[in-house]
């Protein structure tokens, strides 16, 4: 297949950038970004300021921590992998598939699943799971379809991805090693199948296959079974061998990918600077784990908000920017905020490891501030110009 082609997402063609994107997928980055907006820049920022003595503690301080953690995964950034999946993994299975735009219904599950738990947990986390493992077998669908190429390149990540995290909401996030088992499992895998046609499409680099991307599932599966004999005995034997082949999978990633291309473009592509920053973020976390005294916490948080924050960051930047046909926010700016992002997992999970200075809350807190905030208003403003475009077009179409 011509590389142009693995980056055609979806429907509406761009003869300039060959990038074409379901529409729909727009509603799960909707409320994904208002999930993101409660569960990081308010429960977030006010957590890290209250564990850093900078205010009161809430006494609710637990309750609000599992909201938080819930939040994150399943309700900002889960949301994003969904849309991601909806977009972009029928193109880069190369199965001709109707439209899943039904599939924007399971939008609203997520929000559902949370609210009953405090009625029902059981099945408040079943309501929770439901639309993950529903996007699970529409993969799985495709998958019989597909070839063996595509099934080794992207499917099995893309499919074991979306179990894990389905899986991950039986289990207690709140809990950090809870939560680094379902962050790594669940949204790493998604990310590096997704990521691919980004790859190949935009910096030259390609999509995993051959022996790359034997290896990539080889480590990425070695390292899932030790997340889940981990999560079943809570034996650090296995913690460490999840560190050891999730370090392998995300540096044969990067070998088969030839993903260090990316750097040629890092300073003024804000996807390529984020992929940099990203993929070493990446690495970073998995090493640290095989050190059994760095908190569980600052792995996760190393994870979240070094690797998978930016790569959200600029890719929805760049996909509503395509479907609202409008810059949302300027490459420049954006590597701004790239850059000053930095602040965040350097103090959030790097720096408490040195020093205590006071001064370290509040550059963070800032920091996350600014730039969610920056990015809320930009992809809120694409996304309801999309919204608005897609609305015209049907009125046109029943005219
Ligand atoms: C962007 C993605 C993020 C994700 C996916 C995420 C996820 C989580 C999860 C799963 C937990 C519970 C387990 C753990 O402690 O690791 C947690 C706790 C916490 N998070 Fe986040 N988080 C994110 C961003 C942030 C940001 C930007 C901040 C603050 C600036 C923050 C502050 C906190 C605090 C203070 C706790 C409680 C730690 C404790 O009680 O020891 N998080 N987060």
């Amino acid at each position: 297949m011509p590389e142009s082609e693995v980056i055609q997402i979806g429907h509406r063609k761009n003869p300039k950038s060959q990038i074409s994107v379901t529409s729909g997928v727009e509603i799960f980055f909707l409320i994904g970004l208002l999930g993101a907006a409660y569960g990081t820049v308010w429960l977030g920022v006010h957590l890290w300021m209250m564990i850093n003595g900078q205010m009161d503690m809430w006494s609710d301080y637990l309750t609000q921590r599992h909201i938080h953690a819930i939040m994150q995964i399943y309700l900002f950034i889960g949301l994003f992998i969904m849309g991601f999946c909806y977009q972009a993994a029928a193109k880069q299975l190369e199965v001709k598939e109707p439209k899943p735009e039904l599939a924007v219904v399971l939008t609203v599950f997520p929000l559902m699943g949370l609210l009953y738990q405090t009625i029902n947990p059981l099945v408040g986390k079943v309501v929770l799971a439901l639309p993950y493992f529903l996007t699970a077998i529409y993969v799985f669908s495709l998958l019989l379809k597909s070839s063996l190429k595509n099934i080794f390149s992207v499917g099995i990540l893309l499919l074991c991805g979306l179990l894990a995290l389905t899986r991950g909401v039986f289990l207690n996030v709140a809990d950090p090693a809870m939560a680094v088992m379902v962050v790594w499992g669940g949204i790493g895998g998604v990310l590096l199948a997704t990521q691919q046609q980004f790859l190949a499409g935009f910096f030259g680099a390609q999509r995993i296959t051959g022996a790359g991307a034997f290896f990539t599932n080889l480590f990425y599966l070695c390292s899932l079974y030790n997340c889940y004999m981990f999560v079943s005995l809570r034996d650090f034997g296995h913690y460490k061998w999840v560190s050891i082949f999730a370090s392998l999978t995300i540096l044969t990633f990067i070998l088969s990918t030839k993903g260090w291309k990316v750097i040629r473009s890092m300073l003024i592509d804000p996807l390529a600077l984020a992929f940099s920053f990203g993929y070493l973020w990446a690495l970073y976390g998995a090493l640290l784990m095989f050190q059994e005294i760095v908190s569980n916490d600052l792995i996760q948080h190393t994870w979240s908000t070094g690797w998978i924050f930016p790569i959200i960051f600029a890719t929805s930047l760049k996909i509503i920017s395509f479907l609202s046909q409008k810059e949302l926010m300027k490459p420049n700016t954006q590597i701004v905020m790239i850059v000053l992002w930095q602040i965040v997992p350097l103090g959030r999970a790097v720096l408490p490891l040195y020093t205590s200075l006071a001064v370290l809350p509040w550059l963070v807190g800032i920091a996350a501030t600014v730039v969610f905030v920056s990015w809320f208003y930009c992809l809120l403003k694409g996304i309801l110009t999309v919204r608005k475009l897609n609305e015209k077009a049907a009125s046109l179409r029943s005219a």
